[in-house]
């Protein structure tokens, strides 16, 4: 398959994950692109069979979650009709940010995979396998062998 992977970071958390997912990626034997959404490449977007969209965790710590720079994520094109997986960096408690980040993604005309969280401080936790999931669910989607 040909994987994007695409973020919101601010102080370079998010932007480890993605680059961390992308090497997963590219071991299981997939062509994958990463870059922040501003830079997103449009043609390789367009191409691409599945995308994973990060970014971190806004809101006071307790409550608020939010996808951070959430807006940011909302003007990103190329995502319709995706099977696409969410991932997210956190500090201490981020709630329920995952079921908005599925609702941006669903906006934004995607399937819906599912999504992680991952701790600051622990980014590499869970990770392999949550990549293994959703290059699964993504083939299934798709219809492809695995
Ligand atoms: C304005 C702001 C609000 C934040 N609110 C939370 C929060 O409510 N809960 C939490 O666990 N982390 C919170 N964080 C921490 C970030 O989600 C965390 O450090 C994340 O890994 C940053 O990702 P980045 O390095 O890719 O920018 C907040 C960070 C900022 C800048």
């Amino acid at each position: 398959m040909k994987v994007a992977v695409v973020y919101e970071s601010r102080t370079g958390n998010t932007a480890h994950v993605a680059e961390m997912i992308g090497a997963a990626v590219q071991e299981l034997g997939h062509e994958v692109g990463i870059w922040p959404t501003e830079k997103a490449n449009l043609d390789y977007l367009t191409d691409a069979d599945m995308v994973f969209v990060g970014t971190w965790t806004g809101g006071i710590i307790v409550t608020g979650h939010h996808p951070g720079d959430g807006g940011k994520l909302l003007a990103m094109p190329g995502i319709w009709g995706k099977p696409t997986a969410g991932f997210m960096t956190y500090a201490l408690h981020a709630g329920k940010v995952l079921d908005k980040m599925s609702d941006i993604v669903t906006l934004l005309g995607g399937e819906w995979l599912g999504g992680r969280l991952f701790k600051r401080g622990k980014l590499e936790e869970g990770l392999a396998s949550f990549v293994v999931a959703a290059i699964d669910a993504a083939e299934e989607s798709l219809g492809v062998a695995g």
